[in-house]
């Protein structure tokens, strides 16, 4: 082997053993530093020696933007369910009932968690993944293996040399409370729907087209079982040991238990000692330890005989309707919302739930002062699952939904396909302005240090702002007029006024509450049209083909400058000194403007000094030369351009541009 082709392997080998420590081990030998530098190395000498290429390199973890429908396939052996039982007792039969059917024998059992996620079965051979297939319809699933091999806990080439040649695994595919909970704030701050629990954030994930997406979201995977002709022991647990060795996760819960008492123990611990895991678990399964005697029990239609879930109940509580309240969101929305007698539940006292939208009210049949069921979903946010219709009085009517704004009194409007309500009256409705300008200067908008959402509501009150432009011409002794407002806060709200002036124009663009442009879209956006002046001048066709951007959005942003007092909002920002086209100091400004496209500079600039045309044309991803070929694309011409160069640029029918036209291209 030649030294390039070792080191490529000695890479890979490292990177492979370092991931499992950080990602499986929880122990890193490493720095993320190190561990990056030996990536960007691998990186380097894949692409220049892509005869080493292997599609299973530690490089290929970080997905890519193609998008393409999932293949489907048959499993090998088909994806069955558990029987499972909220009771204790029922466990206790089940062992009993199992040892009675291997008759002579005591029966061990294997506890482990029940894992709340989505399963996934996994193709090894030759100690390498070679596919990953959703549950489907247990005959059936889809093949992501793409998807599946950004998820850095799992081994794509495996440890050791034990391992069967041919062999399916099986786990589940969960999304950590803490990557949940991040991912819920982001989707919040873009007004896009929340995932209810961690299970249907990992399986809409699992399916997603873009792999690159889902490498970013922090999906982990424990596995709990083991299928194969020549498996190493005859025992599961034996089994999921080696897997271990081989570099899955399989969790610590794992016990071998060897009678009821054992069994109710495990039971009883892991009720509430599960609380503290990383990720949700919504039970325990038990399993036979016997390979033998698992096909001695073997299966029903549905599930098999050796295995049995016991889940845990879910907290719930039962309390009263005190009344629904409808709440005005910056954009207009309407969520109703029910407040509630307070309840305990889970550790915290629960006063409001949710409703969400007309549709999910009305299926749950709601009448005045009826007794709710409300849980934890997902044992965060609180959800009214159920009415106890006995409780109900008899005399009591159905909630309505608001016909009219509760706030401003004007009508309703419901579009085509949407599940909310909204208050169409954009500019006049106070929790609407109010939302605005409160989103305006939030930490992730223009992070305007001194006003929340309290002085947004006060100053709204006071007659001092109604538009985040009104924001601008506030004096520190009007805002000392303020509750709560002494001299210093004023200053420091006019300080944090004053810095906002340098927040890149792609948060700007967020900040400014355009229905449906949310952070991701809106930074796209930002970079593919470079200033405000552009987006505004910008049609159907061009919008839509900025990626990320629907025929729904770009209505949207259509709409938005269509708005006269929109529009005044905009130039009075201008004036205010808020930026309102990417600059070239961040690298915020990247676009692609110019790719494919290479040019020569020459001469002297008004404008831009001549790096900074440098640094423009990278930014925009063009390439900068330096000397005229056929090859070049574009000449920047200054001043005093060398008559040389002019000549060759001519004799090759080059494009001579200037300055200004150049800075148009960009878009600036
Ligand atoms: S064993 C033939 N073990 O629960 C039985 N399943 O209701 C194979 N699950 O589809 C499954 N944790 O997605 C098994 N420790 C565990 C599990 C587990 C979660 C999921 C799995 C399965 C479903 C069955």
């Amino acid at each position: 082997m030649d030294s390039i082709a070792s080191e490529i392997k000695r890479l890979r080998d490292d990177l492979n053993r370092h991931n499992h420590k950080y990602y499986v081990e929880n122990s890193p030998e490493i720095s993320d530093r190190e561990f990056d530098e030996m990536m960007k190395r691998l990186e380097a000498l894949e692409r220049e020696h892509p005869e080493y290429d292997d599609p299973l390199s530690p490089t290929r973890r970080v997905g890519s933007d193609i998008t393409k429908g999932f293949e489907q396939t048959r499993h090998i052996y088909p994806m069955l369910s558990l029987g499972n039982t909220y009771s204790i007792e029922e466990v206790d039969e089940w062992v009993k009932r199992t040892e009675t059917a291997l008759p002579g024998l005591t029966a061990e059992i294997v506890g482990e968690m029940k894992f709340d996620g989505t399963g996934i079965s996994l193709i090894y051979e030759h100690g390498r993944l070679v596919r990953a297939v959703t549950r489907g319809d247990g005959e059936k699933g889809d093949v992501v293996t793409d998807n599946v091999m950004t998820i850095r806990s799992i081994p794509l080439v495996l440890n050791g040399d034990d391992w069967p040649e041919r062999f399916e695994i099986r786990g589940e595919i969960v999304l950590p409370w803490k990557a949940f909970d991040r991912l819920n704030e982001e989707r919040e701050r873009n007004e896009e729907p929340l995932f209810a629990n961690p299970r249907n954030a990992a399986a809409g994930t699992l399916k997603m087209q873009n792999s690159a997406v889902v490498a970013s979201r922090g999906l982990d995977a424990y596995f709990y079982y083991l299928l194969g002709e020549n498996l190493p022991y005859d025992t599961h647990y034996d089994n999921m040991m080696a897997a271990r060795r081989w570099g899955f996760k399989v969790s610590d819960a794992m016990t071998l238990l060897h009678d009821i008492a054992d069994v109710d123990r495990y039971i009883s611990h892991w009720d509430t000692a599960r609380k503290e895991l990383p990720v949700a678990t919504d039970g325990l399964v038990f399993k036979i330890n016997s390979l033998r005697q698992q096909l001695n029990l073997g299966f029903t239609a549905k599930s098999p005989r050796w295995a049995i879930a016991y889940k845990f109940a879910a907290e719930r509580a039962l309390t009263r309707l005190r009344f629904v309240s409808f709440d005005v969101g910056r954009l207009g929305y309407i969520t109703p919302v029910a407040n509630l007698e307070p309840v305990l539940l889970s550790g915290t006292i629960v006063k409001r739930a949710s409703l969400h939208n007309e549709d999910i009210m009305r299926a749950l049949d709601i009448h005045d002062n009826d007794m709710l069921y409300v849980e934890k979903g997902g044992e965060i946010i609180p959800k009214i699952t159920g009415v106890d219709t006995d409780a109900r009085q008899p005399d009591a009517e159905p909630v309505r939904f608001v016909s009219h704004c509760p706030v401003c009194g004007t009508p309703l409007v419901r579009f085509e396909g949407e599940a909310a309500w909204m208050c169409p009256n954009h500019y006049g409705c106070a929790p609407q302005l109010i939302g605005r300008i409160e989103h305006f200067v939030s930490r992730r908008m223009m992070n305007i240090d001194g006003i929340g959402d309290e002085t947004a509501a006060a100053l709204y009150a006071a007659g001092l702002a109604r538009t985040p432009a009104d924001l601008y011409d506030l004096r520190a002794d009007q805002l000392m007029m303020l509750a709560g407002f002494g001299h210093r806060s004023a200053e420091r709200a006019i300080e944090g006024l004053e810095a906002s002036r340098n927040v890149t124009f792609d948060r700007v663009l967020f900040a400014l509450s355009i229905p449906f442009v949310g952070e991701t879209t809106a930074r796209k956006i930002a970079r593919a049209a470079g200033s405000i002046d552009r987006l505004a001048s910008m049609n159907r066709i061009e919008l839509t083909g900025i990626e990320d951007v629907g025929e729904k959005i770009a209505d949207s942003i259509i709409e938005y400058f269509a708005n006269q007092s929109n529009r005044d909002n905009i130039e009075r920002l201008r004036a205010a000194g808020v930026q309102l086209e990417m600059t070239t100091e961040n690298d915020e400004g990247r676009t692609d403007l110019l790719a494919g496209k290479s040019f020569v500079i020459s001469g002297i600039f008004s404008r831009h000094s001549r790096d900074e045309y440098k640094k423009l044309i990278e930014l925009n991803g063009g390439k900068n030369v330096s000397s005229i070929s056929k090859k070049t694309d574009y000449v920047l011409a200054g001043e005093n351009m060398g008559p040389a160069k002019l000549e060759k640029a001519n004799s090759l029918g080059i494009a001579i541009i200037d300055e200004n036209q150049f800075l148009e291209m960009i878009g600036q």
